[in-house]
C-alpha cells in the first residue's frame, strides 16, 4: 500500500490551497512558484501533517489543510534557494527556477513562497507560529553549519547529524508536532509524533545523500554526484573518506574547490565500491525504526499504519 492512499482527498485539497496561496498581481511570481510546485514532488511534509492530525483523532480536516500547505510552501521556497546555493540545474525533473528565470527572480520567488507559507501557518495560535518559526531558524542554522564545512574532509559524523537535523529533520518534526497539536493530541502524543517526524527526517536526508551517489537521475528528477562535486560532507562521503588508502585519495579529491569531471567520476567509483553506502543505509534504517517505535503511543488506525508505511518507504525509496 502506498503511504498516501488514505489521504489522497486531503492532499488534493492541499494542492488547491497552495494554488490559491501563490496567486499574485505579479503574474511572474505565480508562474515561478507553480514552475516548482506544479512539477511534482513527494509531498511528504503535508502528508506528515495530515496523517498526524488524523492519527490523533482530528476530525475537522479544513483545520489542517492550511498548515499542510504552509509546510509545502516553505519547503518549495527552500528548494528554490537550495538550487541557487548548490548550483542545482534540474529539480523535480524540470530545469531549476534560477536556471530558467535567473538568480534575482528566483530569490524573490523563494522569499515570496516563504512569506506565503508563513501567512498560511500564521493564522493559528501562538504555539503553532512559534514551532514553525523555530523550525525555519533551525533550517537556516543547519545550512550555515553546512556552509562552514564545505570541502572539509575532517567534518565529523556528529557535525553531519547536526547539519541534517537542522536543515531537514526539524521542519518535518515541526509539521508532525503542530498537526498533532491541532488534532487535539495530548502533550505526550505531541512529543512522540514530534520524535517520529525528527527521526523520519534524519532517515530521509541520509537516503537523499545515498541517492545522490547511487540513484538514477531520471527517477530522482535531479542531478547526481552534486554533493561530492559541491564539497558537501554527507554520511556516505564521510564514512568512505575514513576508509583506508582509498579514503585518503577521496579526501584529497573532496578538498579541491574545483573538481574536474574525471575526478568526480573517480570519486563516485570509490564511493560505490566502499562499504559506506551499506553502512549509511543501516544508519537510515535505525532512524526509521526509531520513528516507527514512537508511534506505539497511538491507537491503531489506517493513519497510524500509513505513518509506519511512510517511515519504511523513506528508506526503500528510489526517488
Ligand atoms: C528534497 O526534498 C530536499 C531534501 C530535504 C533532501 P524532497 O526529496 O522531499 O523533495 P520533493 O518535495 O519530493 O521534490
Ligand atoms: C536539502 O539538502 C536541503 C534543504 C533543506 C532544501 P540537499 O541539498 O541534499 O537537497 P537536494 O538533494 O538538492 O534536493
Ligand atoms: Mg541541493
Ligand atoms: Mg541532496
Amino acid at each position: 500500500m502506498s503511504w498516501d492512499l488514505p489521504i489522497r482527498k486531503e492532499l488534493n485539497m492541499v494542492e488547491e490551497e497552495i494554488k490559491r496561496c501563490v496567486q499574485s498581481q505579479q503574474q511572474l511570481l505565480t508562474e515561478i512558484s507553480m514552475h516548482v510546485i506544479g512539477a511534482g514532488g513527494k509531498r511528504i511534509r503535508p502528508g506528515v501533517s495530515i496523517l498526524c492530525y488524523k492519527a490523533v483523532g482530528g476530525t475537522e480536516v479544513s483545520n489542517v489543510i492550511g498548515i499542510a500547505a504552509a509546510f509545502e510552501l516553505i519547503h518549495s521556497a527552500t528548494l528554490i534557494h537550495d538550487d541557487i546555493n548548490d548550483g542545482g540545474t534540474i529539480r523535480r525533473g524540470k530545469v531549476s527556477a534560477f536556471r530558467k528565470y535567473g538568480v534575482q527572480l528566483a530569490l524573490v520567488a523563494g522569499d515570496f513562497l516563504f512569506v506565503k507559507g508563513f501567512r498560511a501557518g500564521g493564522s493559528f495560535s501562538k504555539e503553532v507560529v512559534e514551532i514553525i518559526a523555530d523550525s525555519c531558524a533551525c533550517m537556516a542554522e543547519g545550512e550555515i553549519l553546512q556552509v562552514g564545512h564545505i570541502n572539509d574532509p575532517s567534518t565529523s559524523i556528529d557535525t553531519y547529524f547536526k547539519i541534517i537535523e537542522g536543515k531537514t529533520a526539524k521542519p518535518i518534526e515541526a509539521s508532525a508536532k503542530v498537526s498533532a497539536f491541532l488534532g487535539g493530541g495530548s502533550p505526550n502524543v505531541i512529543e512522540a509524533l514530534g520524535f517520529y517526524g525528527l527521526n523520519l527526517g534524519m532517515a530521509f536526508q541520509i537516503m537523499d545523500d545515498i541517492l545522490d551517489i547511487v540513484g538514477k537521475e531520471d527517477i530522482l528528477g535531479k542531478p547526481k554526484g552534486m554533493d561530492f562535486s559541491d564539497g558537501t560532507p554527507t554520511l556516505p562521503i564521510i564514512l568512505a573518506m575514513e576508509d583506508g588508502y582509498k579514503g585518503k585519495r577521496l579526501s584529497k579529491l573532496f578538498e579541491k574547490k574545483k573538481k574536474r569531471r574525471w575526478e568526480i567520476e573517480e570519486a563516485l567509483k570509490i564511493l560505490m565500491e566502499s562499504d559506506a553506502i551499506q553502512l549509511s543505509k543501516e544508519k537510515a534504517l535505525e532512524f526509521s525504526n526509531k520513528a516507527i517505535e514512537s508511534l506505539s503511543i497511538l491507537k491503531p488506525s489506517v493513519y497510524e499504519e500509513a505513518l509506519k508505511t511512510l517511515a519504511r518507504t523513506v528508506v526503500e525509496r528510489e526517488s
